[in-house]
């Protein structure tokens, strides 16, 4: 029998080469992933304007550090644009998500009626089958993807997926990382931190699993000032809380390397600031 060699010359490979550009989140994450561009024989950084365009991205941090709303906001912008969203919801009840898109969507001034018929939701939360039978749930999810053209996913949380069996965790996230480039879809999966795990590194529940196989990891992190030094610091009360983030690896593009601090706004959206760097500056003037 004829052995069939599988292997591509590098010019084969030129057509499935996906085109690189950004779908937005309307943060300034958007202007955190760059490519580099021929300009007057010289090369300059262009912002992307979003994540990079068929990426699978990892949005990890320890509880409340505003992952879920992220994975909400970055939702709502997609679907206000047009595109169909298939929101996996591990966490929290679907029921709980109509009131909270609908509260941020009228904050963030979108079209709501818009946004109800873009996004559409697989409730694992209260489905053991989903989370037990992960064929199952992918079966589900190509139906949802193929049936409503949907390319943009978000998983909230992957690590949820693999709760009480964490020697899996590679498997797994390996199993849907697969799937979401076989499906070509742009797409978040927010993973948990244990307190235990050092709170502004890529490690999730599950070990290094996930940071291992996206294409990029961002790191949400939150410092609560608890001494006078940081108070005099960050210009910020005692007991008060300063909320970071940062892109910790990107394989598909270039990306800013700082640290950002972000606010939760009253309608839990996301709005980042500035680089920490510059925020401690601003507060030494
Ligand atoms: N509507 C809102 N108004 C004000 N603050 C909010 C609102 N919704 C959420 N928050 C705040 O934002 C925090 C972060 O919420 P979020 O659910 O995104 O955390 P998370 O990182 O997903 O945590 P977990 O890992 O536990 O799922 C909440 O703990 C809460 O303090
Ligand atoms: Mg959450």
């Amino acid at each position: 029998m004829e052995q069939k060699h599988e292997y591509y010359s590098l010019k084969e490979l030129k057509n499935n080469a996906p085109k690189l550009f950004g779908v937005k989140t309307n943060t300034k994450l958007d202007d955190m992933f760059y490519t580099i561009v021929e300009e007057n024989n010289s090369f300059v950084k262009k912002p992307l304007n979003g994540l990079p365009y068929l990426s699978v991205i990892n949005i990890t941090g320890i509880p409340d550090t505003g992952k879920s709303l992220f994975g909400e906001q970055f939702a709502l912008i997609q679907a206000s644009l047009g595109y169909k969203v298939l929101f996996v919801t591990v966490e929290s009840p679907a029921e709980f998500l109509y009131t909270s898109f609908k509260m941020k969507s009228k904050f963030l001034n979108l079209d709501f009626d818009k946004i109800e018929e873009n996004i559409f939701v697989i409730d694992v939360s209260k489905n053991d089958l989903f989370r037990e039978n992960h064929k199952y749930l992918l079966e589900t999810m190509e139906f949802v993807i193929k049936e409503k053209k949907t390319t943009i996913t978000v998983i909230d949380s992957i690590t949820g997926l693999y709760e009480h069996k964490e020697v899996m965790a590679r498997q797994i996230v390996r199993l849907f990382y697969n799937f979401l480039k076989k499906y070509k879809q742009t797409a978040i999966l927010i993973s948990q931190k244990r307190s235990s795990q050092s709170s502004d590194s890529a490690e999730a529940a599950g070990g290094l699993a996930v940071a291992h196989i996206v294409d990029g990891t961002i790191v949400f992190d939150k410092k609560v000032i608890e001494n006078k030094w940081d108070s005099n610091l960050y210009n910020l009360p005692l007991g008060s809380v300063l909320r970071t983030l940062r892109i910790d690896g990107c394989r598909l593009t270039g990306h800013d390397t700082k640290t950002y601090v972000f606010e939760i706004t009253e309608a839990g959206t996301i709005n980042i600031l500035m680089p920490l760097e510059d925020f401690v500056k601003k507060n030494k003037e």
